[in-house]
């Protein structure tokens, strides 16, 4: 536990969907002494500037990476855009974090982890997942031995199209499987480390998405196999019909080892809303619900000013890392690359049919 602890001035780099969620928090951190925004659309950071009270606007992340006062950068811009604004911030010797995922092609997470590494600057990538309790919890007691050694591992991921859709409308190559099988992709390998994945194969099938003009399958399921020899089965579905209960993730993690098992209930059927007003999904607007699964909101819920949930704890937990030097387990630029190379790998192996090897990435090469 570390005592010494510092204002810090925090730049938010996207203020859309998730990047306003980041902001506000930091508005509200006690730490946070100095808050800066950025986003391509300027009346949209000048807007929530405006709500929060930040201190400055800038006109570009170079700007902003730049002004002295601010010490530290999320990049909440969509898929395709992390890199420029992260690589300005990692030149500016300043920390970041990192929307997931890291990047959409490995020569551009290459160039990140480059940068982060000449730079010597700490980099994290926002997987959320990580800061949701039962997941921290259960990655403890793996992770101490608890199930002795884990022989294998499932996990499986729906939402309506509603969501799958939001996400294609917003990144053509942000697929359920590199935006949302990610995040179970990035708790195997925290869980499994220090083992790697090696090698996937995977099947897809679909219709729903091709229907809406976007090569994508709605069902992909994978085999992955560890370094140790460990398999994780994963699978994700985002085309279940807009009337279905989730707003954002319902998740199965399970693991099974040579002396137990740990068995994650992540659906949340155990918050069942039903009411004739419309529950809006505040993450795709096509989807307003009569039944809905509280709680399923990815970015989770505010009430009044508090904010619960993964993000609201991972933005937090991430802002205290950097006022502190704490620790903070968000996922290190090495592994999320890895996670990235795993997605790739998938989609790969739903295009060809054959097994594919991980990428491995320049330092393990
Ligand atoms: N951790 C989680 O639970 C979680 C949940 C949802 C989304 N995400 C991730 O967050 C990121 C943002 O998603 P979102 O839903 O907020 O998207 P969004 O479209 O609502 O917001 C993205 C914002 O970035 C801005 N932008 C795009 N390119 C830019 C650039 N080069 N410079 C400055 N601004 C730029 C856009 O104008 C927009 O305001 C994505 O990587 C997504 O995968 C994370």
């Amino acid at each position: 536990m570390v005592r010494d602890r510092r204002h810090v001035g925090l730049g938010v780099v996207g203020t859309g969907k998730i990047g306003l969620q980041r902001a506000r928090l930091a508005a509200q951190h006690p730490a946070v002494s100095f808050l800066a925004l950025m986003d391509e659309d300027r009346a949209k950071a000048v807007g929530v500037g405006e709500d929060l009270g930040a201190d400055l606007v800038t006109e570009t992340a170079a700007e902003l990476a730049n002004d002295d006062r601010v010490d530290a950068i999320v990049i909440s811009t969509s898929e395709p855009n992390h890199t420029e604004p992260a690589l300005t911030a990692l030149a500016a010797g300043k920390p970041v974090l990192i929307e997931k995922p890291l990047a959409l092609t490995l020569e551009d997470a290459d160039q990140i982890v480059a940068a982060a590494e000449a730079a010597g600057v700490d980099a994290r990538v926002g997987y959320s997942m990580r800061y949701l309790q039962k997941y921290s919890v259960g990655w403890d007691n793996v992770s101490s031995g608890m199930i002795g050694d884990v022989v294998g591992m499932t996990g499986r991921v729906y939402s309506s199209r509603a969501q799958g859709l939001a996400i294609l409308n917003r990144s053509v190559h942000a697929t359920p499987v590199v935006d949302i099988a990610t995040y179970l992709v990035d708790v195997a390998c925290w869980y499994l480390a220090p083992q790697v994945p090696v090698e996937v194969v995977s099947r897809g099938h679909g219709t729903v998405f091709r229907d809406h003009g976007f090569d994508v399958d709605d069902v992909a399921w994978s085999m992955i196999r560890f370094s140790g020899g460990t398999v994780f089965d994963v699978g994700v579905c985002y085309m279940l019909p807009l009337g279905f209960p989730t707003t954002g993730q319902s998740i199965r993690l399970e693991l099974f080892g040579t002396d137990g098992a740990l068995l994650i209930d992540d659906d949340h059927r155990d918050q069942l809303l039903y009411t004739e007003r419309g529950y809006q999904n505040t993450y795709a607007e096509s989807q307003k619900l009569n039944f809905a699964f509280l709680g399923s909101r990815t970015t989770g819920e505010w009430v009044g000013e508090t904010m619960f949930g993964r993000l609201a704890n991972e933005t937090r937990a991430w802002i205290d890392y950097v006022a502190t030097g704490n620790e903070c387990y968000l996922t290190p630029l090495e592994q999320a690359r890895t996670v990235l190379a795993v997605t790739l790998a998938i989609e790969e192996s739903l295009a060809t049919g054959e097994s594919v090897p991980i990428d491995q990435g320049p330092s393990r090469a």
